[in-house]
């Protein structure tokens, strides 16, 4: 896959503290590549770095296989940025939001008029476009932000946490219309601490904390690298006749418990025998009255490599 940004040995301090910390990454073309950590981890600044809205102390960034510092205006020109921090004017109507940033862009005309159009529909906004932003709810004025940021069509659009805060019909709609622009064709970035997103949208993960990456993959291999169990949880109608040691004759299996009527089974991943642990819990007379299969979430990968919740 072709390479849109390259970032090498990237180092941000602010005064003594070291926010962010050697680190390196690509950005390929078509992805959605989500940045994932918890506040504080450095996400806002390595994309506002990024960016071009800071400055950093050391590294290096390029724009496909040239340093950023010397096609600064060609990379601008191509990127679409929306903001942590709200960036709209509140007296000014949808429409002229809109329209300002795509005339930065460089936009005029006819063409302008449509790209506006069509992007205030593609946010779900085009029947409030007379509106001044200041009447819109919070979902409705990220909605417009993300409008600002992709009317002019950028290769590579940025987004950072656009959905912290808001209604889950516009959380929905945002991560609908990114999977639209990605399969038009936009390579996007998009930096959060809700793990369901990830699983939701992303291609390939950065996992962030205090300062590094500490893990990067698809959500798929992640999981794999890091589990190599998966459990089973059983729901049983009377768990009287069942005995416990039994399940340690099956290969494969590490931990078995009974809470209860629910029979929770760790296995390898690798080894085959949910046939056998099904024929065992039949064997002792005893009806199951459901099963669920856990596979590891990324939360429990967050929490398995930093020893630490997300949320905390
Ligand atoms: N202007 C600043 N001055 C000093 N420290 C800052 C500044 N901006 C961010 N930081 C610190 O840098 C670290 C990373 O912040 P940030 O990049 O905003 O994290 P995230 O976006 O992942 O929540 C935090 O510890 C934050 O307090
Ligand atoms: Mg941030």
């Amino acid at each position: 896959m072709n390479s849109i940004v390259t970032v090498n040995n990237l180092d941000k301090s602010y005064g003594e503290k070291q926010v962010v910390k050697e680190i390196s990454f690509e950005v390929k073309k078509g992805e959605i590549l989500c940045f994932l950590g918890p506040n504080g981890a450095g996400k806002s600044t390595t994309i506002n770095i990024l960016c071009g809205i800071l400055g950093y102390n050391a590294g290096e960034i390029k724009y496909k296989n040239e340093d950023i510092k010397h096609c600064l205006n060609k990379f601008k020109q191509n990127l679409g940025v929306v903001p942590q921090e709200l960036c709209i004017y509140e007296d000014l109507s949808a429409e002229k939001n809109v329209q300002f940033f795509a005339l930065l862009y460089g936009l005029k005309g006819k063409e302008l008029e449509q790209r506006v159009t069509k992007t205030l529909d593609f946010v779900g906004l085009l029947e409030r476009r007379k509106d001044k932003a200041k009447t819109f709810s919070g979902g409705m004025k990220r909605r417009l932000n993300i409008a600002c940021a992709i009317a002019h069509e950028p290769e590579l659009l940025i987004m950072d946490e656009p959905t912290v805060g808001i209604d889950p019909q516009s959380r929905n709609h945002i991560l609908s219309s990114i999977k639209n622009l990605s399969k038009k064709g936009m390579t996007i970035i998009y930096t959060t601490h809700y793990m369901e997103e990830v699983e939701e949208i992303s291609t390939r993960i950065l996992i962030m904390d205090s300062g590094t990456i500490i893990a990067e993959g698809t959500k798929e291999t992640l999981k794999q690298e890091i589990f190599d169990e998966r459990r089973f949880i059983l729901e049983l109608e009377d768990d009287s006749n069942l005995n416990l040691d039994d399940f340690y004759h099956i290969e494969g299996i590490k931990k078995v418990e009974n809470k209860q009527g629910k029979l929770t089974i760790t296995a390898l991943k690798n080894v085959e025998n949910l046939d056998k642990i099904i024929s065992t819990v039949i064997a002792s007379n005893t009806k199951i009255l459901n099963l669920f299969c856990q596979t590891a979430s990324l939360e429990n990968v967050f929490l398995s490599l930093t020893g630490k919740s997300l949320r905390d």
